[in-house]
């Protein structure tokens, strides 16, 4: 084992790359190639890069992929996915091209509150606690007056603070709820800005607050962070058709609809399922959220802490018929930023944008809610029909047939063989080996 290393952030790119691959570890000349054929030879565009993030010393790519033909609320949109997932870009085409001569998707934006907690000890008496929180509100609101003016004028800032008593929770557990509008800023700077100069007025406040200074008991901030639970930042999308609409190959459009529900209710009973299930979902808005330069770990928090709201972990999809109309529609919170952050960083995040007609946040939010369903669409339609397998390792051969350095001929004549052939890893090994021999 080699000994601790101090400096390291000083190093250059090169040196940091020498220590890892001459002393941390003995790594082959190999290695360090991979290591700096992803260096991009454009200098500028490197430096980029390096910056993102402490101690780069490489980039790491995923594709970019485009799922075209989504028409939503009647605008047709060609939506940019960044995922490693074979068949995931696929899948959502095949949705969006399902779905365009029926009607489209149509969104909904149902709120777009965000929210953070200035987190509070005190084991005081309640009713001073209520009774100081009364006298210091108007005070906190304008100790924020400077930090606010900007996202004021442009019609956001805090909307509220509240003092919520969760010593029922936790002893001594109070907090400061605050509420804000961040308009196309995800919110997460302005948000914890916000808070600690909150903490540090309330801090301030109590230490010349009479009643506490007679039984010697002061509010106590442990910490001041914005919720990436944001049940208030809502958005719905759905699709809708006559079932008769629906017919699939093998199967009357009635009973795919009646089999989709059933999936769903399924998603709804079990969380063994409702995570596959919702798992499927984030390919589609993890992807999209990548390629937008959007916090996909905050997504994912809020989603699946969405999914649990009714005390069980469930399906973010729903559905129904009625009256031979069948519906299937998402609701799911998405704190997303079109403004801050990577977004104006990232040239590919910029090109997404592009692509997507410069959205502004509500805007990304109904997209990245489409993606989200016609992925679901995707993924219940092939489990309730052929199975998922057949569409999957189809998507994979790519990646088994690269694995073992396919030549372009041995694709195409791989491709051809597979089209009536069942793909799977043993088969795929097998008819190359043929080839080869
Ligand atoms: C695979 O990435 C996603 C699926 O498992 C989703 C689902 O089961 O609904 C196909």
């Amino acid at each position: 084992m080699s000994n601790p290393i101090s400096g390291f952030s000083k190093l250059s790119k090169a040196q940091k790359i020498e220590w890892l691959t001459k002393t941390y570890f003995k790594a082959n000349e190999q290695a360090i190639d991979v290591l700096k054929r992803y260096w991009n030879s454009d200098n500028e565009l490197q430096k980029l890069h390096d910056d993102f993030i402490e101690n780069t010393i490489s980039n790491y790519y995923l594709p970019i992929g485009i799922a075209p033909n989504f028409l939503v609320n009647q605008d047709l949109y060609a939506i940019p996915m960044v995922i490693e997932e074979s068949s995931v870009v696929a899948a959502a085409s095949n949705a969006a091209k399902f779905w365009l001569d029926k009607g489209g998707f149509t969104t909904q934006v149902v709120s777009t509150i965000k929210n953070g907690q200035v987190h509070l000890n005190f084991f005081g008496n309640t009713a001073d606690m209520i009774a100081f929180f009364g006298v210091i509100k108007p005070k906190l609101i304008a100790s924020i007056s400077q930090v606010e003016t900007n996202m004021k004028k442009r019609g956001g800032g805090l909307l509220d603070i509240q003092l919520i008593d969760s010593t029922n929770t936790l002893d001594g557990f109070f907090q400061l709820h605050c509420t804000f509008e961040t308009l196309d800023a995800m919110g997460a700077n302005f948000i914890n800005t916000c808070l600690e100069t909150f903490a540090q007025t309330l801090e301030r406040e109590a230490k010349t607050y009479k009643a506490f200074n007679t039984s010697q008991t002061y509010p106590e901030v442990v910490m001041s962070i914005l919720s990436n639970y944001t049940p208030e930042c809502l958005v719905r999308a759905s699709v809708s058709c006559h079932v008769d609409l629906l017919k699939q190959k093998d199967l009357d459009g009635r009973l795919f609809a009646q089999k989709i529900v059933r999936a769903i209710s399924i998603a709804k009973a079990t969380p063994r399922r409702a995570v596959t299930h919702n798992k499927g979902i984030m390919n589609g808005i993890d992807a999209v959220i990548l390629a937008t330069g959007n916090d996909f770990r905050a997504v994912e928090a809020a989603v699946h802490a969405y999914a649990c709201k009714d005390g069980q972990y469930s399906s973010l999809t729903h559905a129904s018929v009625e009256n031979d109309i069948f519906k299937m529609w998402i609701e799911l919170p998405l704190a997303l930023g079109t403004v801050g952050g990577l977004t104006s960083l990232h040239p590919l995040v910029g090109f997404a944008f592009d692509l997507l007609q410069k959205p502004n946040a509500k805007k990304l939010m109904q997209l990245v809610a489409v993606a989200g369903l016609a992925q679901n669409f995707a993924a219940l339609r092939s489990l309730v029909t052929t199975g998922i397998q057949k569409g999957h390792m189809k998507m994979h051969l790519m990646n088994i047939l690269n694995g073992v350095q396919a030549t372009d001929a041995e694709k195409t004549l791989a491709v051809t063989h597979f089209t009536s052939h069942q793909v799977s890893h043993r088969a795929v090994i097998a008819f190359i080996e043929q080839l080869r021999a």
